[in-house]
């Protein structure tokens, strides 16, 4: 491996500064590139499941700003499209999938899981040749919660309601659930790291909803799981969480998963984040919306974080995924103030 992947050393628990950089969906809509080529795929998953085209638009971002990290392009739901459940993205509207019902939890199966998944590994391998040395390439999959929100609602939604109320109704259909989907994420990203992926990273965009108790049983006990599992092949390969919104329980998110890296969303506090930074590397947080307004409110968001965290293992990173309305002059600005940051 060679030593010049410098997000693996921050992931060691190494203090880089400047800190390595990438942005969460730093391959999407703001980028013309990717607008031209999504065109040319047809449907959102038609260009998931292309590794010719997969790789092009993973790819972009690279070519364009020399981010020190390139995420694979995919998106969380092929979990579920490969477990056979009927998911599609309509323009506008986001992800459709036809809602689960616990009969059907039940009956979940599919021999054809990692058949249905190859073209990904086929992109992570390609991406692995084609990427720059020094590029950190980054598998990743959705937590089993925000997997599990997705395909029982069928679509977004702002609170997670029909999942929660969901999970208190059926208990039993939904752990089944859960563990069905950690048993196939931990596969998945398994493969993802066969074929080249040097970290992996776990969405959990929805674990700011639960309580106490759902917290630990929905979010925390499966991701530990995919971990354990993970772990069991590949004992050093570094595994990102990201608990969006979980606020309080960052601590013991990494403390009971066991996960190398905490990605942080912009809430959390920049003391909270140094106090974090005891126990591992965080990645984070920049509100994307100041990546929006730019000019003051961008370079004031920069400034703080590598102030407060520039002295610990910190990833720079948004706080959640870049928004289609950003300027492109706006990321070269952040790209710039954090490599010619100096301490
Ligand atoms: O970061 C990257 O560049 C890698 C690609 C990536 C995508 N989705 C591509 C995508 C990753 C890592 C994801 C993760 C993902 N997908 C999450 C977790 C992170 C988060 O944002 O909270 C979630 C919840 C999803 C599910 C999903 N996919 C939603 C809710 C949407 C619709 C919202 C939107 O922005 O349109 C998607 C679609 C999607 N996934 C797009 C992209 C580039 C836009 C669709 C398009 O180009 O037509």
């Amino acid at each position: 491996m060679p030593k010049s992947r410098i997000m693996l050393d921050v992931l060691k628990g190494e203090a880089v500064f400047p800190p390595p950089l990438w942005m969460m969906r730093q391959a999407g809509r703001y980028l013309p590139e990717y607008r031209e080529t999504r065109r040319r795929a047809g449907s959102f998953l038609d260009l998931c499941y292309d590794p010719d085209l997969a790789v092009e638009v993973t790819l972009q971002p690279i070519e364009r700003f020399g981010f020190d990290a390139s995420i694979l392009f995919s998106d969380i739901l092929v979990v579920p499209h490969a477990l056979g459940r009927d998911v599609r993205f309509e323009e506008g509207r986001g992800p459709l999938l036809a809602p689960i019902t616990a009969p059907e939890i039940l009956a979940l199966e599919s021999k054809v899981f990692h058949v249905n998944l190859e073209p990904v590994y086929e992109t992570v391998r390609r991406l692995r040749v084609k990427l720059p040395d020094e590029t950190t390439l980054i598998g990743f999959c959705g937590a089993p919660w925000t997997v599990a929100t997705y395909m029982i609602a069928g679509h977004g939604t702002p609170d997670q309601a029909p999942a929660r109320l969901f999970a208190y109704r059926e208990p039993v259909a939904f752990q089944h659930l859960l563990k069905v989907l950690a048993d196939h994420s931990a596969a998945y990203l398994i493969r993802q790291i066969e074929a080249g992926a040097d970290v992996v990273q776990i969405f959990d965009s929805w674990s700011g909803v639960l309580d106490d108790a759902s917290f630990d049983l929905f979010c925390v006990q499966p991701v530990a799981e995919i971990v354990r599992q993970v772990r069991a092949v590949y004992p050093d390969v570094p595994i990102i969480g990201f608990p969006k919104g979980a606020g309080a329980r960052y601590q013991t998110y990494r403390r009971k998963t066991g996960v190398t890296g905490l990605g942080i969303d912009w809430t959390v506090p920049l003391e909270a984040a140094k106090e974090l930074q005891h126990s591992g590397a965080v990645q984070g947080n920049l509100d994307p919306l100041r990546l929006v307004a730019g000019g003051k409110a961008l370079s004031d968001g920069v400034e703080a974080i590598l102030k407060a965290l520039g002295d610990g293992p910190l990833i720079f990173n948004l706080g959640h995924g870049i928004t289609p309305e950003t300027p492109i002059a706006h990321v070269e600005a952040m790209v710039k103030q954090v490599r010619s940051a100096t301490r």
